[in-house]
């Protein structure tokens, strides 16, 4: 083997020394409050029985991995969402860095949530816009970078998560439309992620042309792989064009695409929903008495304990007692705001979820 950079070791040396290394891991054996399946779609078997073809696309969508298949699965979504038209996209990360990369211009500005996922910030830093980031969930923030940076920008783009990832809460959608529509050319740009599924289509549901794009990612609630971006048909064709992260690149095989399809026949028979739903609120009604917890309706759900080494050792602690759960350290989050994020599903137990609380009430 050849020999590697210093700098390749050196980082990786200053990681170990913070405890801040990054590695990974195969044993996910035991209580589940770790992967984003929210719904079992996946754990619970229900979308690879019913896929057929294994093989692979062949190609790019624009040489040959497009097909009547992906074209009609894309319709589908469309309606289900309530939108003009659905791009796919190979994974969430590929459609937020395609979209955020293209369509905002050198003299256009992005102003996106402080805890907007990365996928979202490498696409804008991709672009040649300009971009400021606005305090979590602050209204009157974003309102004041509005006012200081109206008529200096031909389009404003303001890019939220209607679920964050890393604390389970909402963004103020309906406030930030309000505010929106006092200003010209400002568009908003919805990252759907933690929300389709958990929320029914969505929390856009219902105000859809509010929202220039919606971003459906498949590898939460659906349970499965791929993307797709929710606009109007010009988006569509625009994205065709140029964002790079759909043109080059191979096309999702057709099992891909079939369980994309059966997890939206799946969300509209509606049985997993209630199971989940009913698993949050019993989490909730456990937890009310535990002040660290930030506030989320969401299937995450985060216990803020302030500092690296105590969520590490409550992640540990818990693995010792067979359940899975995910400590999320700075630099991920800012420093003093460290927490350990459990992720809800349909299929975990209440007696599951009773002895994590129990654990969890004794710290
Ligand atoms: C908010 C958000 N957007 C996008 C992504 C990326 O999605 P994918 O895992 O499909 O690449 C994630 C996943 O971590 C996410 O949490």
């Amino acid at each position: 083997m050849g020999k590697d950079p210093s700098n390749i070791h050196e980082a990786l040396q200053l990681r170990q020394e913070t405890n801040l290394l990054r590695t990974l891991s195969k044993n996910f054996s035991g209580s589940d409050f770790i992967s984003n399946d929210y719904l079992g779609f996946s754990k619970l078997g229900l979308l690879a029985k019913n896929s057929s073809n294994a093989s692979g696309s062949g190609g790019s969508r624009l040489i040959s991995g497009n097909s009547e298949f992906i074209e009609e699965t894309e319709k589908k979504i469309a309606t289900f969402h309530k939108g003009d038209s659905a791009l796919i996209f190979n994974s969430g990360y590929d459609a937020n860095v395609g979209l955020f990369s293209c369509v905002p211009q050198k003299n256009d500005l992005v102003i996106m949530d402080e805890l907007i996922h990365a996928s979202i910030y490498d696409g804008v830093r991709l672009s040649y816009a300009k971009h400021y980031k606005f305090k979590h969930n602050d209204v009157n923030d974003l309102k004041d970078h509005l006012e200081r940076h109206k008529g200096s920008f031909d389009n404003v783009f303001i890019a939220v998560e209607s679920v964050y990832s890393m604390d389970g809460d909402e963004a103020p959608l309906k406030e930030i439309i309000k505010l929106k529509e006092k200003y010209k050319n400002v568009f908003i740009i919805v990252d759907e992620a933690h929300a389709i599924g958990v929320f029914g289509r969505g929390l856009c549901a219902g105000l859809e042309d509010k929202f220039f794009a919606r971003v459906y990612t498949y590898g939460k609630a659906m349970g499965c792989h791929g993307a797709a971006i929710v606009g109007t048909k010009e988006l569509r064709n625009y994205l065709i064009n140029f964002a790079r992260s759909f043109i080059y690149t191979t096309a999702l095989p057709d099992h891909a695409i079939a369980n994309i399809s059966i997890a939206y026949d799946l969300l509209k028979e509606n049985k997993q929903q209630p199971l989940l739903r009913t698993n949050i609120d019993h989490f909730l009604e456990k937890v009310k008495d535990i002040p660290a917890f930030i506030k989320s309706r969401s299937a995450i759900q985060c216990m803020v304990l302030n500092n690296n080494k105590k969520v590490t050792d409550l992640e540990d602690k818990l693995k010792k007692k067979n359940i899975l759960s995910k400590a999320v350290k700075s630099p991920t989050v800012k420093e003093g705001s460290e927490r350990i994020r459990f992720c809800l599903h349909a299929y975990n137990t209440k007696q599951e979820i009773d002895t994590l609380v129990k654990v969890l009430k004794a710290e």
